[in-house]
């Protein structure tokens, strides 16, 4: 793929790589690149990082064809830059796209065009311990026009933002509050799609949640409000004796590429895992009689976010004493160090 560079006339100062927070702060470029119906995708090109001009009929504003990414850059003690396993991440943007019936993005030119900016803005990874360079890849409709259709163009643009922790609590327990209202997704809708829709959707649940002093919710299956699903953004699972349970990947959970990789590392380490139906009633049992001994978050932004409360209809559950439990913290430093390239990565997950 050709890619045209046109470089930012000035470049911005570098923040402080201690104070990132999340997604505060972007690079001096980004990528981008069109499709239209008559010729695919065409014009790659890494541009300086500023608004878009949209006609105010552009289809994505109205019906929110649209779908993201999330992946990260990290810098070795090398100094070598890695990427965690961008395949994933483009083929779960390829069956996102299918969904919402949109432009796919052949999987070599999504990571060429990741590797690509990636590299040219390499000054910006930075390597403060726990920060790295968050990249955003994301489609939208291009086409102007308020009919209800697929669009007959699209635009791919990536982003980078140099960031810290998702939480502001860090590898911190965090307190849930368990949703029995509101659902994230149904089976047969696009739960297991990374679109901006189903965030959208999310977002009153979430401000629910922190009006009653939790930090993010726990998301009940859509047609019974009784299964676990998801913790906030992210995928969610629970050490109950020396098992580790999570829910299936059946239509209206995301396929997460943590999820995937935690999954493989629990397995190395020797433990059960159960990918199934957990009903809130068994979840709250294991709490009360002390069989959930830990229980976590897993995604991208944050990799594992430990879990020290659950409230459920006005019941609470304390998870660990709320602690970060001994295999989260496992967990995250076994993850973590992969990324970092720090331990032997004998998955062959960094790029
Ligand atoms: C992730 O866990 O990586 C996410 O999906 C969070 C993102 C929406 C900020």
């Amino acid at each position: 793929m050709e890619i045209k560079i046109e470089r930012a006339k000035t470049l911005k100062e570098k923040p402080d790589q201690n104070h990132l927070g999340f997604g505060k702060y972007f690079t001096d470029h980004m990528f981008m690149m069109d499709w239209d119906k008559d010729i695919g995708w065409h014009d790659a090109r890494i541009v300086p990082y500023g608004p878009i001009a949209m006609d105010p009929a552009t289809m994505v504003l109205h019906y929110a064809q649209e779908t993201f990414e999330g992946l990260k850059a990290y810098r070795n003690p090398q100094g070598d830059v890695l990427l965690f396993r961008p395949e994933m991440n483009a083929r779960r943007m390829i069956n996102s796209n299918k969904r919402i019936c949109m432009a796919e993005l052949p999987e070599d030119m999504f990571v060429e065009a990741v590797e690509a900016l990636v590299k040219y803005e390499q000054d910006w990874i930075p390597t403060a311990p726990d920060t790295s360079l968050y990249i955003r890849p994301f489609i939208y409709a291009s086409q102007p026009g308020v009919g209800v259709h697929p669009a007959n163009s699209y635009r791919f643009i990536i982003i980078l933002s140099p960031v810290g922790a998702y939480y502001p609590e860090g590898v911190n327990p965090v307190k849930i509050w368990v949703e029995d209202e509101y659902v994230r997704a149904v089976k047969g809708g696009t739960g297991f799609t990374k679109c901006g829709g189903n965030y959208a959707a999310s977002i009153a649940a979430q401000v629910k949640a922190e009006e009653n002093g939790y930090t993010q919710v726990l998301w009940l299956d859509g047609v019974h409000r009784r299964y676990v699903e998801e913790v906030g953004t992210m995928n969610v699972m629970f050490l109950i004796n020396d098992t580790v349970v999570t829910a299936a990947l059946e239509g209206s959970v995301l396929p997460g590429v943590t999820r995937d990789s935690i999954i493989h590392i629990l397995k190395d380490m020797g433990y059960k895992v159960e990918e199934r139906d957990l009903s809130i009633d068994e979840l709250m049992e294991a709490g009360r009689t002390g069989q959930l001994k830990e229980a976590w978050g897993t995604g991208t932004a944050a990799v594992i976010s430990p879990i020290g409360e659950l409230c459920y209809k006005g019941e609470m559950i304390t998870i660990n004493d709320f602690k970060t439990g001994t295999l989260t913290q496992k967990l995250y430093d076994t993850l973590t160090g992969i990324q970092w390239g720090k331990l032997e990565d004998k998955y062959h997950w960094t790029k």
